[in-house]
């Protein structure tokens, strides 16, 4: 088992395919950003072995993300892999990140390798702003992944930020579509990594406020349902569907956890809101053993934080990174 310094065990690993996105969100990533050589990019095989070094050390979950994880050339072969791992009991479940640009071509596979659950960022259903959101995005494609997404059998839960000037405006119509889709729909206030700084002094949209003007058109009762992460779920007493809040002020759900982040270079990210890392590829490219790898990976759990730096007071600074380096 790997436990962290605080007693917490980690059996969660958030795994980047690729820090490349066909989107350019405003409050993730610069107009020109700039990305990792691809040298510095681990293969499909280095991350195979992380992946099994993890899961022998007691990780059950994984959720590949980005970027956009679609983007990568042969992400399908890694899901194929992984989602035997699944079949055959080694790990408990698989699960992806995605703007579901790919997802009308990928959707059917996903579901043939043993995905059974994804989750699809869409902030807005309005065309134009999800096209200034994005920088250029299609909503389209993504209505069209969505629809895919159903089709093949996949529960998807809409993961939108909340912004001023998008969500006050539409996220009451979000909800009504993803509840009349059968999807879930999860309001995360914008943090600040990287461009999220900016965007979160000037369009944060406080999730009580949201929340609020929900409550002027639907019933919501808290839930005590859980889906294993930060949100917080509300039941629409007139929809029948679930909205989750995930706000990251306080420290409200660190000391419960389990989770650890790679970026595709191979760093080791104990925790998305603060700045340490530890990295792995040089322990992949040495011709390290097993047992090595295993001891590394120990290593950078042990710098996990007792909590993030992205409550108002915390004394740590809060990452520099975009959300891009770690998908979330
Ligand atoms: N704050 C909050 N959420 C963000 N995302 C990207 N950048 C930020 C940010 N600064 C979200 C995306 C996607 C998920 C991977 O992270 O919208 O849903
Ligand atoms: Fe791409 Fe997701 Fe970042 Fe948007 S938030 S630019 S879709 S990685």
């Amino acid at each position: 088992m790997l436990i962290d310094s605080f007693k917490r065990p980690i059996e969660y690993l958030r795994l980047s395919l690729t820090d490349r996105c066909d989107l350019r969100c405003v409050y993730c990533m610069s107009e020109r950003m700039r990305f990792e050589p691809h040298d510095q990019i681990l293969s499909l095989e280095e991350i195979e072995r992380v992946c099994a070094a993890f899961i022998r050390l007691g990780v059950r979950k994984i959720r590949l993300t980005g970027g956009e994880p679609l983007v990568r050339r042969n992400a399908l072969h890694l899901i194929g892999i992984l989602g035997e791992w699944v079949r055959d009991g080694r790990l408990g479940e698989l699960t992806l990140t995605t703007n579901g640009t790919r997802l009308a071509e990928f959707a059917g596979h996903l579901a043939a390798a043993g995905i059974r659950r994804i989750n699809v960022s869409l902030d807005t259903l309005d065309p134009e702003r999800f096209a200034a959101l994005t920088r250029g995005g299609r909503l389209e494609r993504v209505l069209e992944g969505l629809a895919a997404a159903r089709a093949a059998g996949l529960r998807v839960r809409v993961n939108a930020v909340a912004l001023r000037g998008v969500t006050d405006r539409d996220g009451p119509a979000l909800v009504e579509w993803c509840h009349g889709q059968g999807f879930d729909l999860c309001f995360i206030e914008v943090m600040p990594l990287g461009e999220g700084r900016a965007v979160q002094d000037a369009a944060s949209l406080p999730l009580a406020e949201l929340r609020g003007l929900l409550e002027r058109r639907w019933t919501l009762a808290d839930s005590p349902y859980r889906s294993g992460g930060p949100a917080r779920y509300v039941q629409v007493a007139e929809t029948g569907g679930r909205i989750g809040f995930i706000a990251p002020e306080g420290h409200g759900f660190c000391h419960e956890c389990n989770r650890v982040r790679m970026s595709c270079t191979g760093l080791l990210y104990p925790c998305l809101g603060r700045e340490v890392a530890h990295d792995l590829r040089p322990v992949l490219r040495s011709g390290a053993g097993d047992s090595d790898l295993d001891r590394h990976l120990s290593d950078g759990i042990a710098l996990k934080p007792a909590h993030h730096a992205f409550a108002a007071g915390c004394s740590a600074a809060s990452p520099a990174r975009a959300m891009s380096v770690t998908g979330g």
